[in-house]
């Protein structure tokens, strides 16, 4: 017989601080605090539902499926951007060790009113990446009963990605975004990623010029879009196989392709990067003026400045892996 299995259902009364803000109304953001009786299994949203039919009916929030599909919902818990539909409450508390959380809105986008942001920003950002398929004549069916068919293979390049739902996560916690208006943002690079390399488009030199633009070799590869993205699919390793295919279609010029380059031919040749020369390399003679103020600075402190580094002890391993890349790349091109 099969034994039935009873989860052990908890309760906890708990506060969430949760931020306020009407503009036009408020001259800064403000938090409220609430009172709730969090059970095993009660997600954030149902807390905000709680609150809005319990205690405040002006908490404004945003949510649609409640079933992590929309990506409407996301809010900022303890410093995470988690959709609230489908996080609960409990672990967060038990997990940080108090009573209390800390609910925000999105960073980096503006507040319409308390958790809900405007995402037009992000939108438009992706707008520009062309996030649709162009068709590739080579490709297309001769009768209209015919379907245009992908290999798995050709559909394993993008599929992990078309998991994403727009939800935002990634953007909110992206250091790149923190400090460079311009930067497109994780998900918008990963969608043109996507389209790119599906089989049936023709349209992946435009959305790499695009992805250009819009930072494409700005982002730092943290991978802190990868840690809050809900779905799983890895922005930040889109973004490097976006630049992987920037190389490979001949985009050399850039100062993140230079710079790509010259860590991989350093390594192969010496065993490390060439740190000292490095600004050179990707920046051309604009980067003499950042290793002169380097030498300077060591000079003051009574240090000999180089411009050379010793090669490190193994480099013949490191050669090898290179020598044994090229030939794997080679056959797969074959
Ligand atoms: S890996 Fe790149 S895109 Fe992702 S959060 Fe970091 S800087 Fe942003
Ligand atoms: S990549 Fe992930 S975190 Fe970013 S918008 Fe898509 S689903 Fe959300
Ligand atoms: S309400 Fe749709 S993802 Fe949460």
């Amino acid at each position: 017989m099969t034994e039935k299995i009873t989860p052990k259902r908890e309760k906890l009364l708990a506060n969430l601080r949760v931020q306020r803000y009407t503009p036009g109304k408020d001259r800064a953001p403000y938090f409220d605090n609430f009172k709730v009786e969090v059970e095993t299994g009660m997600t954030v949203l149902e807390a905000l539902r709680y609150i809005k039919d319990t205690q405040d009916g002006s908490l404004t929030f945003r949510a649609f499926c409640r079933s992590a599909i929309c990506g409407s919902c996301t809010v900022v818990v303890n410093g995470n951007p988690v959709l609230a539909c489908s996080t609960q409450l409990m672990p967060i508390l038990k997990d940080f060790g108090k009573a209390s959380v800390t609910i925000t809105p999105l960073q980096r986008l503006p507040i319409l009113r308390d958790l809900v942001v405007d995402i037009d920003p992000v939108i438009e950002k992706l707008a520009k990446m062309h996030p649709y398929l162009m068709e590739n004549r080579d490709r297309i069916p001769e009768t209209l009963e015919q379907e245009s068919l992908m290999s798995q293979k050709e559909l394993s390049e993008f599929n992990y990605i078309t998991d994403c739902i727009l939800c935002s996560a990634c953007f909110s916690a992206c250091s790149t975004v923190k400090v460079d208006d311009n930067y497109a943002g994780p998900l918008t690079i990963a969608k043109a990623y996507r389209y790119s390399v599906d089989a049936r488009d023709s349209f992946r030199g435009m959305r790499i010029q695009a992805a250009m633009d819009q930072g494409l070799w700005s982002c730092v590869q943290c991978r802190k879009c990868i840690n809050v993205c809900p779905k799983d699919t890895r922005p930040a390793d889109s973004i490097r196989h976006m630049r992987r295919i920037a190389i490979d279609d001949g985009i050399h010029d850039t100062p993140g392709s230079r710079r790509a380059k010259a860590y991989t031919d350093d390594v192969e040749k010496i065993g490390q990067v060439n740190k000292p020369m490095l600004p050179v390399i990707v920046h051309g003679t604009k980067g003499w003026a950042a290793i002169e103020a380097a030498e300077a600075a060591l000079a003051k402190h009574g240090l000999e400045p180089t411009r050379q580094v010793c090669t490190l002890p193994g480099q013949e391993g490191a050669a090898k892996i290179y020598a044994k890349v090229r030939e794997i790349e080679k056959k797969e091109k074959a």
